[in-house]
């Protein structure tokens, strides 16, 4: 990896799943150091499927992308090794009940080499990610008997217990209470100081506006792409969203008001 290379760099790139409707238009951006970015816009824009392609899980139908430098067509297995991923909607249902120091785990195995077997040293990381999102009590208990706030930091803990370089995070913060929301945020905050770079998909942009460097408001194409005072403004939100949507300002923060729609 040559820390010459941007983050990522997405070049004109679309994805259409079927011949008629494509999922990402055109889409161009630069990421050339560590920074937070959160990825907004309604439902069908194309959210997840830019993270998919980020990671290799989806190719391009047309243009490129790169992260650290490595093409996410011919060497996504470089690239996972250096990201984290939390899926939007993760089904842990195995037969087999995990426990969370399982799950964590999973963060860690596949980057190894066969025969995959934890090493000492794998547990113990697998420890401090827990401790390191306030879960370490936990560690043996069964996954599925957690709530969805303590699921979803578990799930955190298994993106980071590599100490990747890039994060990617498909809402994160969904079925998570504010004190939660709040712990989550702080720790993706201290991950961003220490030199990660975080692409967090999220549904709602108020928890998060005072966390993030800059903020990509995608509808199919990249409506707009900036910091927070520069993408939130009404005009713009209003083109991504379809509909008039209202900018209120707290306490020196812009908060968007936005309702739950379609693309
Ligand atoms: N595997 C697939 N095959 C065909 N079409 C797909 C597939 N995955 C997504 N799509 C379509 O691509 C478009 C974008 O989907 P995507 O999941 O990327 O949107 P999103 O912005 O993440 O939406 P949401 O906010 O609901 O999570 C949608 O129209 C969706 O139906
Ligand atoms: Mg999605």
């Amino acid at each position: 990896m040559g820390s010459e290379h941007p983050v990522i760099e997405m070049n004109s790139l679309w994805v259409v799943y079927d011949h008629t409707h494509p999922a990402l238009v055109d889409v161009s951006v630069v990421v050339d150091k560590p920074e937070f970015i959160i990825v907004i816009g309604p439902n069908g824009a194309g959210k997840t499927t830019l993270l998919k392609v980020l990671l290799g899980m989806i190719k391009p139908t047309k243009g490129w992308a790169r992260v650290f430098g490595f093409d996410v067509v011919r060497e996504a297995e470089e690239i996972r090794r250096l990201t984290g991923y939390v899926p939007q909607r993760d089904i842990i249902n195995f037969e087999v009940p995990l426990s969370v120091k399982d799950v964590v785990l999973m963060g860690l195995l596949p980057k190894k080499r066969i025969p995959r077997i934890p090493s000492s040293s794998d547990l113990k990381r697998v420890e401090e990610a827990l401790e390191f999102v306030g879960m370490g009590d936990l560690w043996e208990e069964k996954f599925s008997d957690l709530s969805g706030g303590q699921q979803q930091r578990v799930l955190l803990a298994r993106a980071l217990v590599s100490e990747p370089k890039l994060l990617l995070l498909d809402e994160p913060l969904s079925a998570v209470d504010v004190a939660s929301q709040d712990a989550i945020l702080r720790i993706l905050r201290h991950l961003r100081e220490e030199g990660t770079t975080i692409v967090m998909v999220s549904h709602d942009i108020n928890p998060v506006v005072e966390y993030v460097d800059k903020i990509m408001l995608l509808n199919k194409r990249v409506v707009a792409y900036g910091t927070p005072s520069e993408v939130i403004r009404e005009e713009v939100f209003s083109e991504a969203y379809g509909y008039k949507v209202k900018i209120i300002e707290h306490a020196g923060v812009c908060y968007a008001i936005t309702g739950d729609v379609h693309a």
